[in-house]
């Protein structure tokens, strides 16, 4: 019987980050900022805000500002405590709140995203738990995953945060076909990962928002390599429906790709246009700009 409250989060970092080279070279694309924060942190904060309590971190090489970010910085605290800038220290000194474990496991070969998900699986245990990609920022009312651990705890099933895309881009997404159950909530029929627009048996992707059962590893660790020979989560989300049903989420927000340079420059120009030090000075500048 599954845990009813989701407490643990996978947070996969350890992809190469192709599209942002050279910028991702030498540090995670997690770690690049959306104005002041990055996408990482956004993402526990989501988290955080839906009753989460333990974080782990999937890394690979290059990743080790992740691990310092979330920790103890203390050059920085002694500086910051010597030039008398109190707000700033209790900001760096806060960035999570206490009551949260930051969990760190190392996938040393960039083996695809089912891979990285089965690297967590000494630590979670026999429960479900969430997945968020970081890269997938989401501007909601209510925390995307908070809206999806609300659905788990009534169905307690395998949910897949999902949305509408053109079908020109369903190969750029795993794709579901489903059949309504209630409002936003769909029973998952089939999924496959990034089919041909022709091939799509719909246009329902899915998004960096997962909550998953424990049996998702025994499928993890029989698939075989499959798109772009890594180990898809899709192809494991497909062999579990074979046991256990999964629902569909169209959750409530705004989604930013920030993994592509539009995305990632579109949700810099919303989140600068209404951030509160900076966003009337922004809106300004853009106003005046001349577009070529
Ligand atoms: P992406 O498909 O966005 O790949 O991974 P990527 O390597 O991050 O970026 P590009 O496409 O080369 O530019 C989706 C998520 O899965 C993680 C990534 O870190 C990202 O959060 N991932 C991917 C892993 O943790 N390990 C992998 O082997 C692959």
């Amino acid at each position: 019987m599954n845990k009813v409250k989701i407490r643990k989060a996978v947070f996969p970092v350890a992809g190469l980050g192709t599209r942002f080279l050279p910028a991702t070279k030498a540090s995670p694309k997690e770690m690049m900022p959306i104005v002041d924060k990055p996408l990482i942190q956004y993402a526990v904060e989501e988290a955080v805000q839906a009753g989460i309590r333990d974080m782990i971190f999937v890394t690979g090489r290059t990743k080790r500002a992740i691990e310092d970010h979330f920790d103890k910085a203390y050059e920085l605290e002694c500086e910051l405590v010597a030039r008398n800038k109190t707000e700033m220290l209790e900001f760096v000194r806060n960035l999570l709140p206490k009551s949260i474990n930051c969990i760190y496991i190392r996938q040393s070969d960039a083996l695809g995203l089912g891979h990285a998900v089965l690297c967590a699986k000494s630590v979670i245990g026999d429960e479900a738990f969430a997945v968020l990609l970081a890269d997938d920022l989401i501007e909601s009312e209510v925390p995307v995953m908070k809206q999806m651990t609300q659905v788990f705890e009534k169905y307690r099933l395998t949910v897949l945060g999902t949305q509408e895309v053109p079908r020109a881009e369903t190969a750029s997404y795993g794709i579901v076909k489903s059949a309504p159950i209630i409002g936003r909530i769909d029973r998952i029929e089939s999924i496959v990962e990034k089919p041909l627009p022709a091939d799509a048996p719909s246009t329902l992707a899915v998004v960096g928002r997962y909550i998953l059962t424990p049996r998702i590893f025994r499928h993890l660790e029989n698939a075989s390599p499959g798109a772009g020979g890594e180990i898809q989560l899709t192809d494991g989300i497909a062999s579990l429906l074979a046991e256990e049903s999964a629902l569909a989420y169209h959750y409530q927000g705004k989604r930013f790709d920030c993994g592509s340079k539009l995305g990632y420059l579109q949700a810099t120009v919303e989140f600068g246009l209404r951030h509160p030090e900076i966003g009337r000075d922004f809106s300004n500048y853009l106003a005046g700009l001349k577009v070529p």
